[in-house]
């Protein structure tokens, strides 16, 4: 048995857990117009990744005796600036999973929801690994816009006065 206030928390949850698949297929969108095939194909993962995400909450839901109610969900952005504020969005994001986890974990600490708790410690798991990869992938993008930068460097270091006069 759930409490009403556990199993409202777990359905928010699970709810978010697909608002976080729309954001990512969102950003999939956005990488498929931009042609980049291998960004778009990690989002594709991601997207898939969160929607089993949301699934994990709804079988537990289910598991422990209580009703799943899937709710509407909110636009997610579907135009960026560029590729580094994708990924900004996305660790932002992930750090906001990770304070609603954290929540629900005090929570089910209040009410003595000892199964749920433990159900939840995969995530807790799980968002560090999430933060990680966003992180990783930010430092990545940091150290090629460096070198982009040194090869336009050296590109337009070759330009002469002659050109001009051509
Ligand atoms: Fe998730
Ligand atoms: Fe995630």
């Amino acid at each position: 048995m759930l409490s009403k206030k556990i199993e409202e928390a777990l359905n928010k949850q699970l709810n978010f857990e697909i608002e976080s698949a729309h954001i990512y297929l969102a950003m999939s969108g956005y990488f498929g117009d931009l042609g980049l095939d291998g960004f778009k194909n990690f989002f594709d993962v991601q997207y898939e990744e969160e929607l089993a995400h949301a699934k994990k909450f709804m079988n537990f839901i289910i598991e422990k005796g209580g009703r799943v109610n899937i709710t509407g969900f909110e636009s997610p952005k579907n135009d960026y600036e560029s590729i580094m504020e994708v990924f900004k969005i996305s660790l932002e994001h992930e750090r906001e999973v990770t304070a609603r986890i954290y929540d629900l974990v005090d929570l089910t600490k209040e009410e003595r929801e000892h199964s749920t708790e433990s159900f939840l410690q995969w995530f807790v798991d799980e968002q560090v690994e999430e933060e990680a990869t966003f992180e990783d992938i930010i430092n990545k993008l940091k150290l090629l816009d460096g070198v982009g930068t040194y090869l336009l460097d050296r590109e337009l270091a070759e330009r002469t006065l002659e050109e001009i006069a051509e």
